[in-house]
């Protein structure tokens, strides 16, 4: 049987590569900073403009209504995983890191086909680590095969967790607290690159044993969502249950020992959906 989204996914890879010239072209220029759900939820041109790019292309690949399209800058109230093939999109994931220079911005382009992630890219554009994953077909960057790391002792482990744009104090207050948790298990340290598109490919790649973020939204973790599987390692909800993409709550792993141990730290606190939807029971499988 043909190999009916391979086209799309090398595709993305292209589409990613432009994508991210633009934000190596625009991050040292003078640039109008705007704000979104709160003030640290940060915006600017770029984003807007990659995302158009982006979408732009893949239209006219692919034509102006065979696909629909989750973009962060144009999908404004929930956004809606329907049956149709579906591109998920973050122009430039890691838009604080851009506005202030710090050297981790991402491009992150997801394909979804009947609620399932299809493939993922996700393009590392200033330090030039193209991701990509397929489902059944392995994780690459630069084209090299990469894998999780295989530590299962917590001990022995580095974890990613981001403090996200909510600055609400009880949420603060949570997410400080389980991360201090965590570091006295102990573990060797806690990190974060200010893209939960890379953190999910550091995951991938071993550099780190997991990443978890309550807050996140669907297109910071749809692409590496597949990176992570095809690497070998675990995407759940943080409650242990299954990962779902709208829900805003997201744990990757090498190993579910190392998913065991933090979901029993981890303080769980509400975000609404990406859809919408009022309230869905995560059940753990743990
Ligand atoms: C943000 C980054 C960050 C995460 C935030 C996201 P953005 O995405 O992925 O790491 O902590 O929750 O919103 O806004 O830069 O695309």
């Amino acid at each position: 049987m043909a190999d009916e989204w391979q086209e799309a996914y090398e595709f993305a890879v292209e589409v990613a590569r432009k994508a991210g010239m633009v934000i190596k072209q625009e991050i040292d220029k003078e640039m109008k900073v705007l704000t979104k759900s709160s003030t640290v939820d940060l915006v600017t041109k770029t984003d807007e403009r990659v995302e158009k790019i982006i979408i732009g292309s893949l239209k006219t690949k692919f034509g102006e209504k065979a696909h629909k399209f989750i973009g962060e800058e144009s999908t404004e109230k929930g956004c809606e995983l329907t049956d149709a093939p579906t591109w998920i999109i973050d122009p430039v994931d890691g838009t604080t890191n851009f506005v202030h220079g710090f050297p981790f911005v991402a491009v992150s382009i997801a394909f979804a086909v009947k609620k399932e992630l299809e493939f993922g890219v996700v393009y590392s554009c200033l330090e030039d680590k193209m991701y990509r994953a397929r489902n059944g077909k392995g994780a690459f960057c630069n084209d090299e095969p990469i894998s999780v790391s295989d530590v299962k002792d917590i001990t022995k482990s580095i974890i990613i967790s981001e403090h996200g744009t909510d600055r609400t104090p009880a949420k603060v207050e949570k997410i400080f607290s389980t991360m201090q948790k965590i570091l006295c298990i102990p573990v060797h340290g806690l990190r974060g690159s200010g893209t939960a598109a890379t953190n999910m490919c550091l995951v991938a790649t071993g550099a780190v044993e997991a990443f978890f973020e309550i807050g996140i939204h669907c297109w910071d973790v749809a692409a590496g969502a597949v990176i992570v599987r095809e690497a070998g390692g675990i995407v759940l909800d943080v409650s242990g249950g299954p990962f779902d993409l709208m829900s805003r709550r997201m744990l990757s792993a090498n190993h579910e020992d190392i998913a065991k141990r933090i979901i029993k730290e981890i303080e769980v606190f509400e975000v609404p959906r990406d859809d919408g939807v009022k309230h869905l029971q995560q059940p753990s499988s743990f």
